[in-house]
């Protein structure tokens, strides 16, 4: 038996107005300075107000990479103005923030770093719903359960999540997504890539998510150029936000895998953004997990046109177009390239190595590398090398 879980997915252009036809009397705004800056808070509030669902509560502190102390300050502030909705307007970090807050503030029994996927009967919904308004086109949280805190105080990161966070409603409106620069739009999307291509081949790959994870691949194949080039082709910025929205469903329900372990282990360590990161380590992980993945590699590569000649291995051919597209929007190939210095790097390999290979992604990882494979497959990363072990 397995599930597929999903929020109500509203898609498309003025979808934020979905939050015009919300009942209920109270929201509570979860997102971040820039979102405020940005405008975007005022537009989530106008379609609140047409709802007549008053808007007082606005948190607007979630940092990139939230930590639990955050997540603290939020649902304090939550269990004071006891709001019906928690509505977070922002990317990743700001959704994965608002549904540790909500557990809080629903269940003060639950500290978030304790939420994992047995936590299950938390009935959050009763007394409080969560809407996403996603404005990257990334992480898909939105769509997932999953939940990345920091903690600060020893430099880790937490996977922790259960089915029973997921938001009620997820709002993925192209135009909310269009102001992000260009570097941002390649990161995130880049995080897409690897959520398709891992959800893929995870071993929980199954075939409710499959269809979802080539979908997004595809998508992204085709538009993110188009949205890194020009961020007011709209074309090209509905059908990423949507591909994130897909990738999230895919993988969502299926897990990621080695290149999220190491990209979470490389971030966290050097503060590379969460897309840049797993991306970079995507062909490394594709080559290290190789053989035992050899038929879905060859689907994926058939899914986005490009021919694995007969007698020849599909990993190189794939590999070749992840590079291609990463290259493309100026993503970095290899750990040097992303601009860590070979003595910082040197002097972090003991907590990369304990970082990567205690975190959660390992589990659905078709080949786990040991500590020794680990640190080669930092190494290899490094220098942009080709594994061969
Ligand atoms: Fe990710």
């Amino acid at each position: 038996m397995w599930y597929f879980v999903c929020p109500e997915v509203v898609f498309g252009e003025d979808a934020l107005s979905r939050l015009a036809e919300l009942p209920g009397k109270s929201a509570f705004i979860v997102t971040d300075k820039n979102m405020v800056k940005l405008g975007l808070v005022d537009r989530v509030k106008e379609q609140l107000a047409q709802a007549e669902i008053v808007t007082d509560h606005v948190f607007d502190e979630v940092e990139p990479d939230p930590s639990l102390e955050t997540v603290r300050k939020g649902s304090a502030m939550m269990r004071r103005s006891e709001p019906d909705w928690v509505v977070a307007v922002g990317g990743g970090s700001v959704m994965d923030a608002a549904k540790a807050m909500r557990v809080e503030y629903v269940r003060p029994d639950m500290p978030a770093e304790e939420i994992n996927p047995f936590s299950l009967g938390l009935d959050l919904g009763s007394r409080c719903k969560l809407v996403c308004v996603s404005t990257t086109s990334g992480t898909g949280a939105e769509a997932t359960w999953a939940i990345v805190l920091t903690d600060t105080q020893t430099e880790t990161k937490l996977g922790l999540g259960s089915r029973d966070v997921l938001a009620d409603i997820a709002i993925v409106d192209p135009a909310l997504a269009a102001s992000m620069p260009p570097q941002v739009t390649a990161d995130t999307g880049m995080d897409v890539l690897t959520h398709g291509v891992e959800g893929f081949t995870s071993t929980f790959k199954n075939d409710i998510s499959d269809g979802l994870c080539i979908r997004a691949i595809q998508l992204v194949f085709q538009y993110l150029p188009r949205a890194v080039a020009n961020g007011d082709d709209m074309e090209a910025r509905e059908k990423m936000h949507n591909a994130a929205c897909i990738a999230g469903l895919g993988f969502g329900n299926s897990m990621a895998a080695l290149a999220h372990s190491l990209g979470h282990a490389l971030g966290t360590v050097f503060h590379i953004p969460h897309g840049r990161a797993v991306g970079l380590f995507l062909p490394y992980a594709i080559e290290f997990i190789g053989e035992g993945r050899e038929e879905l590699w060859a689907e994926i590569a058939y899914a986005i046109k490009q021919e694995v000649p007969d007698g020849s291995k599909a990993v190189p051919v794939l590999n070749r177009a992840l590079r291609g597209l990463a290259g493309s929007i100026k993503q970095p190939l290899s750990i040097a390239e992303a601009g860590v210095p070979a003595d910082q790097f040197d002097r972090a390999m003991s907590k990369l190595i304990d970082n990567a290979v205690a975190d959660s992604q390992l589990v659905s990882t078709l080949r786990v590398p040991g500590e020794a494979e680990t640190e080669k497959l930092f190494r290899y990363a490094y220098e942009g090398k080709s594994i061969d072990f």
